[in-house]
């Protein structure tokens, strides 16, 4: 089957950071997976242009918005091209030809009685360009998704029928199994269907930053929604609604669209509904990512901790930088970005394990035989190994597949585990003072054949130096050698073993300023002591305002993920959705008395002001409220299920 890859089309309202990378740096790796198996791919990578939200950047920079669209979109491309990412297209939603075809979308859902017109006054949050029942916001006022303050907007507008598509979503869901990936996040996507879709206001009249609705309607006040817009980039990029539908035949529909959490629901949700509205076979998998904060804090302008991708990349290398990111964090959790972890994971797995197993075995065979290696050998003395390592490469794809790629390298290391061992174990150079040279060179040669194959596996995670391996062991990686070496298994011919410069000269040093961790200053600690000493000594009858009581702010947080602290018996990592823009990260001391299983997708009380802490050296952004008797503690929990963030009190 034919692949097609995509990640989401960045707003051009500032410049690329790390979760953007991240993104595109999966999706990538995915596309160059497929195109190595001679899969026939398309990967698809743009930029996201219209909206309040970037008109209003555009005139806080003083620039007009076309003009302001066109140089942050220019960052992205070319920070994408430095970077070498292998993208087919590179869509702008201002093409004229996107715009013909989301017209052309509209005009079919309206014929078909998918889109009427009627009145909207609800809330609106400029920042998330999306309207919110008020029974979701918080305090009566604040967006439940970022927390910014909503707007109340009255106009007129055209609507989606989503609620009638409420019953094939939940079947879609049911049906196909992969569609959300990783499948742990499958049940938030459920469970906000199953509480009810409101039809979608699918245009706007209070801004003119859009694509205008199709002629026909003879309606020039509105422009469409954004997400409307933005979604149906995928299929406009493969000319849908143009004369060349070529590429839509061939490539549609997307084997991977690949999304942050953030913007899951509008993936699993509209978008296979306006699919289904205009009659068009549906993904295969919506696969998010979680979130990448910075030393355990999220980053932000105003802290000053927002990591650069180009930054990193010229300072520690780009493709050590994309190893790092894809084995650092299981796909779907949220990952933390610190340097000392990428230095480490740079100087043992990537110099260590991998570098030196190169330079090792160039030692040898120009030691024992002027640098030519020979395969002849490698089954009589290294059977076991050899099926082994077999098997690792076996294994890979389902990994792949399911987008794991923290498994998938960690289980190719399994292979490089095997050469190292190997080399240990049979030790050449005793070998050949022992005169046993074929048994010597068969060791070197399992081992060149190892590398051969990892190089193979690694090339669509790190495309240059993988390469730059393969030419020193006499190949090139393409879709002819994946062949050759993957699916058939074939051993390298005898070859002369090149010399290569050391691919990763280990790192000793932090090579860039680390943003300074915000800890407690002293004064506040000292404060806190002193709080702590009074409320230590007061009486439980102790009488308290009813405006003290509101100084706490108490709200319903739902469970995202849960992990357990390593070294510690007590503390479980919760990432828990207070409806703001990104989850809490909150350390709970429970683990006695809850699992993961017990925890995820439950909801939980939190003190949501509390200064944050660090625990264990991770931040704590909240405390959920227990209650401890003589049979052990209980979680205080809401009765029925509230949305996330919604006040107690
Ligand atoms: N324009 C929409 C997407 C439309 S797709 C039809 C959008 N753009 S965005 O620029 O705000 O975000 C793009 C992607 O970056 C999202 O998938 C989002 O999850 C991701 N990230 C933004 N900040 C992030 C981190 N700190 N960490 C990881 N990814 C994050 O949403």
């Amino acid at each position: 089957m034919n692949n097609y890859v995509t990640t989401p089309i960045y707003y051009v309202n500032g410049e690329a950071h790390i979760g953007h990378a991240y993104t595109t740096f999966i999706a990538d790796t995915l596309a160059r997976y497929a195109k190595l198996q001679g899969k026939k791919t398309y990967f698809l990578t743009g930029t996201d242009e219209h909206g309040q939200k970037i008109e209003e950047s555009a005139k806080k920079n003083g620039k007009s918005t076309k003009e302001f669209a066109d140089e942050i979109s220019a960052t992205f491309k070319n920070l994408w091209d430095g970077f070498d990412i292998d993208y087919d297209k590179f869509i702008r939603t201002t093409d004229e030809d996107h715009k013909i075809g989301v017209q052309k979308a509209f005009k079919t859902m309206y014929d078909k009685g998918d889109i009427y017109k009627g009145d909207y006054e609800g809330h609106y949050c400029i920042s998330c360009e999306t309207f919110f029942p008020e029974s979701q916001l918080i305090d009566n006022e604040f967006c439940p998704d970022c927390g910014r303050g909503t707007t109340i907007v009255k106009e007129e507008s055209y609507f989606f029928k989503l609620s009638s598509y409420e019953d094939r979503l939940l079947k879609l869901y049911e049906e196909q199994d992969d569609f959300i990936l990783p499948r742990s996040r499958k049940n938030e996507v459920i469970n906000f269907v199953k509480n009810g879709l409101h039809d979608l206001s699918v245009t706007r009249t209070s801004f003119t930053w859009g694509v205008p609705l199709p002629k026909e309607l003879n309606d020039d006040k509105h422009v469409m929604y954004v997400w409307l817009d933005a979604l149906l980039n995928y299929i406009t990029a493969l000319g849908y609604g143009s004369d060349d539908e070529s590429l839509m035949k061939e490539f549609w529909p997307a084997t991977k669209h690949l999304v942050g959490k953030d913007i899951l629901r509008f993936h699993a949700i509209y978008w296979p509904a306006f699919l289904m509205s205009l009659d068009l076979p549906l993904p295969k998998s919506i696969c998010a990512h979680g979130w990448w904060t910075r030393d355990g804090e999220k980053m932000s302008k105003s802290k000053g901790n927002v990591v650069s991708p180009k930054e990193v990349a010229d300072v520690y290398g780009y493709e050590n930088f994309r190893y790092f990111m894809l084995r650092e964090v299981p796909f779907g959790q949220d990952g933390d970005y610190s340097q000392r972890a990428f230095i480490d994971r740079v100087n043992s797995e990537l110099s260590n394990d991998l570098g030196n197993l190169l330079n090792r075995i160039i030692g040898m065979s120009g030691k024992y035989s002027e640098f030519a290696i020979s395969s002849v050998d490698v089954v009589k003395y290294h059977t076991s190994e050899y099926t082994e390592m077999t098997k690792v490469i076996e294994s890979l794809d389902s990994f792949m597949q399911n987008v794991q790629t923290h498994r998938y390298l960690e289980e190719l290391w399994k292979a490089l585990s095997i050469a190292n061992k190997s080399i240990e174990q049979y030790a050449p150079w005793v070998k050949m003072k022992e005169n046993k040279k074929d048994e010597a060179l068969a060791t070197v040669a399992l081992v060149a054949n190892i590398l051969a194959k990892v190089s193979i596996m690694l090339n669509p995670i790190m495309p240059h130096t993988t390469q730059k391996i393969a030419s020193a062991l006499g190949f090139e990686i393409n879709a002819d050698s994946y062949t050759r070496f993957i699916d058939d298994d074939d051993v390298l011919s005898d070859f002369v073993i090149q010399k290569v410069p050391p691919l990763f000269p280990r790192i000793e040093e932090p090579l860039m300023n680390e943003a300074p961790i915000q800890e407690h200053p002293k004064e506040v600690k000292k404060e806190q002591k002193a709080v702590e000493k009074k409320v230590s000594t007061v009486e439980e009858d102790n009488i308290i305002t009813i405006d003290q009581f509101f100084e706490t702010s108490l709200k319903i947080g739902t469970v995202l993920e849960v992990d357990e602290v390593k070294k510690s018996k007590k503390l479980l990592r919760l990432q828990v959705d207070l409806g703001e823009e990104q989850p809490r990260q909150i350390i709970a001391g429970i683990k006695e008395f809850y699992s993961a299983d017990d925890l995820i997708d439950t909801q939980v009380c939190v003190v949501s002001n509390l200064k944050p802490a660090k625990l264990m050296g991770m931040l704590s952004e909240g405390m959920i409220l227990a209650a401890k008797d003589k049979d052990g503690l209980v979680l205080v929990r809401p009765e029925k299920r509230k949305t996330s963030g919604t006040k107690v009190g």
